[in-house]
């Protein structure tokens, strides 16, 4: 099979990584790609917007399977148009991915279908947004209805911070169109986890747990990133949970979706929040985690290729999937002033040495050749993963390997996994 993946980051070459190993793959190639990946498949100068580009490509070039990782050329329609020409695709309609692409949207589906979720309202104007503030009072998760990358949402502990929100997401626009709306919710208490499954609109096939890291500094201190790094399983998510959270959380939203003429066929990702009330979502993502995908696919057993043939023909319920009984950590390397602005072209050494290691995978995010030689090209540079039998192994390969790698202005947080390690014993 001739596979193409869209997307850069670190998910993207861990989907490569993974291709690479299926017996079935013939060419695989990647736009726009990263330099990590270059061992393993064709990196193409095409932007993962440029719909028609891809498309052209696709064509041209008899690609059998096409697999989006982010969610923009998503919310631009890319697998309806794709499907259209009846090119194979992983990843959920335009209609189906307003599940991420709109909160306002994500929350009246939940409300539709009695997702359990936090409460919330959606306001199109800020005056009626503050007399809402307060009404019900502080604390208040203050949220831009569209796509922000990630930024647009702020945590306000009282009032005059949700007010300060407000204006700097309606007013001053501070993400764009993305901020004509706001969606104001209440502030949830618990564990965050990612639960990532795979469907073709009526199987649902789980994947391993993972927890992600948010913020810049160790014991979760500073600002909201990216991910600082990833672990799987998240021992906190016990397979009662899991069971409850499929019942609750995902089988709902794959019907839901159906009914309401969105059937949804690719990656469903659920962010959730464990609180004492119970599992809750805190958002529906259309794609894989960046970066848990690094630690799930490290734990993947089964040929990803015959997983997603099977998720395009519809075949998925005759599917078993199997998975390491081994852990994973992936630790991200980040370049001096991330999540801020942030320093680029810095060299970079010592990945050859750190992959050597026993289950060791290091994962490009941020990179760029230049000259021959590898400098820094993003914020989230690396992700050093690692997989061993416990946490305690895992941590020790992924730090060892990271203690081979040099940049100017590098930097890690140092406590990944070290929550599961503890509740493991
Ligand atoms: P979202 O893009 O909606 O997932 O929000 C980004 C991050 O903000 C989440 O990963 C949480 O850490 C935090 N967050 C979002 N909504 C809430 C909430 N209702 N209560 C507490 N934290 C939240
Ligand atoms: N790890 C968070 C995300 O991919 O949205």
């Amino acid at each position: 099979m001739r596979i193409l993946v869209i997307g850069s980051g670190g998910r993207e070459h861990a989907l490569v990584w993974k291709l690479a190993q299926s017996p079935k793959v013939e060419a695989l190639y990647c736009a726009p790609g990263n330099p990590g990946m270059l061992r393993q498949a064709r990196c193409l100068p095409i932007k993962t917007d440029d719909i028609d580009g891809l498309m052209h490509f696709a064509t041209r070039k008899g690609i059998d399977l096409t697999v989006v990782g982010p969610e923009q050329p998503l919310t631009l329609g890319i697998a309806d148009r794709f499907r259209e020409a009846g090119l194979r695709m992983i990843g959920p309609s335009k209609a189906a991915a307003e599940i991420e692409a709109s909160k306002a949207f994500s929350k009246s589906f939940m409300d539709r279908h009695r997702i359990p979720t936090a409460r919330a309202q959606v306001f199109d104007e800020p005056e009626s947004a503050i007399r809402y503030v307060k009404e019900r009072g502080a604390p208040l998760v203050v949220k831009a209805d569209g796509l922000a990358a990630g930024k647009g949402v702020v945590i306000a502990q009282n009032e005059a911070e949700a007010v300060r929100a407000i204006d700097l997401i309606m007013r001053r626009k501070a993400f764009g169109a993305a901020g004509s709306r706001v969606v104001l919710e209440d502030r949830l208490e618990g564990e965050e986890v990612s639960f990532l499954i795979f469907t073709d609109g009526k199987t649902i096939i789980p994947m391993v747990t993972s927890q992600d890291h948010k913020r810049v500094f160790d014991q979760d201190q500073g600002p909201n990133t990216g991910g600082m790094g990833a672990y799987s399983p998240a021992p906190v998510f016990t397979e009662e949970l899991q069971r409850r959270v499929l019942r609750e959380i995902v089988r709902p939203a794959i019907d839901g979706l159906a009914r309401e003429g969105r059937p949804y066929q690719g990656i469903l990702y659920a962010g959730l929040m464990l609180t004492s009330d119970g599992p809750k979502v805190l958002e529906y993502n259309a794609r894989f985690g960046d970066p848990e995908t690094q630690v799930i696919l490290t734990r993947l057993e089964t040929d990803l290729v015959e997983i997603f043939e099977a998720l395009t023909t519809g075949t998925l319920d005759g599917l078993q999937v199997r998975w390491s009984p081994k852990v994973s950590v992936c630790v991200v390397l980040a370049a001096k002033g991330y999540p801020a602005t942030y320093e680029t072209g810095r060299f970079i050494t010592g990945i050859d040495e750190a992959e050597s290691k026993n289950g060791v995978a290091v994962f490009h995010a941020g990179t760029f050749l230049h000259d021959g030689g590898l400098v820094t090209a993003g914020g989230r540079v690396l992700g050093v993963t690692a997989v061993g039998d416990d946490f305690q192994q895992a941590r020790e390969r992924a730090y060892d390997a990271v203690s081979r790698i040099r940049f100017e202005g590098m930097h890690c947080r140092m406590d990944i996994g070290l929550k599961a390690m503890a509740r493991s014993g």
